[in-house]
């Protein structure tokens, strides 16, 4: 049997990865893993506890109760954090606000890449997140890193989350979205950086139908095989 393909998705917050991911996944029939969603989950229950993330005792016993599943209805993300399905909830600001210093916990990280490494083990997949292509699966027959000029991705985000937040305003968005910028390429662990071998994909100014095109065509080769 030949070997699984894996899809590994980069880059920047809201620059459209989960939009070309669970386009792709659908064309293709692969399975769509949100990797961002949990770090979101953790970050859940680690708000929910009152877990001290400056103490790594307390993050590894917190670890130990946490259990994510995935449920894929549509392509979309549905994610369960110990049964209880949390995908709306994930998606608020306060969840928003300090996933980036959760996201940066080592220990956090290393569990995280051992289950997302275990989805991928023999299954064709699309995985979205900001090490995908550098630390979850180096070897993954395509890569590509995405981004947009943060302006553009400010705005598509506000869109995304003013039903769910009547109050949001585009400049905190904007803040957000540069502040995890920041902390997500200056963190000591698993930085957002390209893979060598990675293919840059800027969406500021293409449809969703455009960079659909673009990635298909560079999974095109290993489909034959
Ligand atoms: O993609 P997203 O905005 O839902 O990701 C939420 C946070 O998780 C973001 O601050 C970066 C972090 N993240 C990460 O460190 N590694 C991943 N593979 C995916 C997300």
């Amino acid at each position: 049997m030949s070997k699984n393909i894996v899809v590994a998705i980069d880059g920047y917050s809201s620059c459209g990865k989960s939009t070309l991911a669970k386009a792709l996944a659908k064309k293709l029939h692969f399975i769509y893993v949100d990797s961002g969603a949990m770090y979101r989950a953790v970050t859940l229950y680690f708000l929910r506890n009152h877990v001290n993330i400056a103490d790594a005792e307390q993050v590894t016993a917190a670890l130990q109760n946490i259990h994510l599943n995935f449920h894929s209805r549509d392509y979309q993300t549905h994610i369960t954090l110990n049964g209880e399905e949390v995908s709306d909830e994930i998606r608020l600001m306060p969840v928003s606000e300090n996933v980036s210093p959760v996201s940066a916990i080592r220990e956090v990280r290393k569990e995280m890449v051992a289950q997302q490494q275990r989805m991928g083990k023999s299954k064709n997949i699309v995985m979205d997140g900001r090490d995908i292509g550098t630390a979850v699966f180096p070897n993954a027959q395509v890569k590509l890193f995405m981004t947009a000029d943060p302006k553009v991705r400010a705005e598509r985000r506000y869109r995304e989350l003013l039903p769910n937040n009547p109050d949001i305003t585009l400049e905190e968005v904007f803040e957000n979205i540069a502040h995890r910028d920041y902390s997500d390429t200056t963190r000591k662990e698993s930085p957002l950086m390209r893979a060598e071998d990675a293919v840059i994909l800027d969406n500021t100014n293409i449809t969703p139908d455009e960079q659909l095109a673009f990635a298909l065509e560079k999974v095109q080769p290993f489909l034959k095989n």
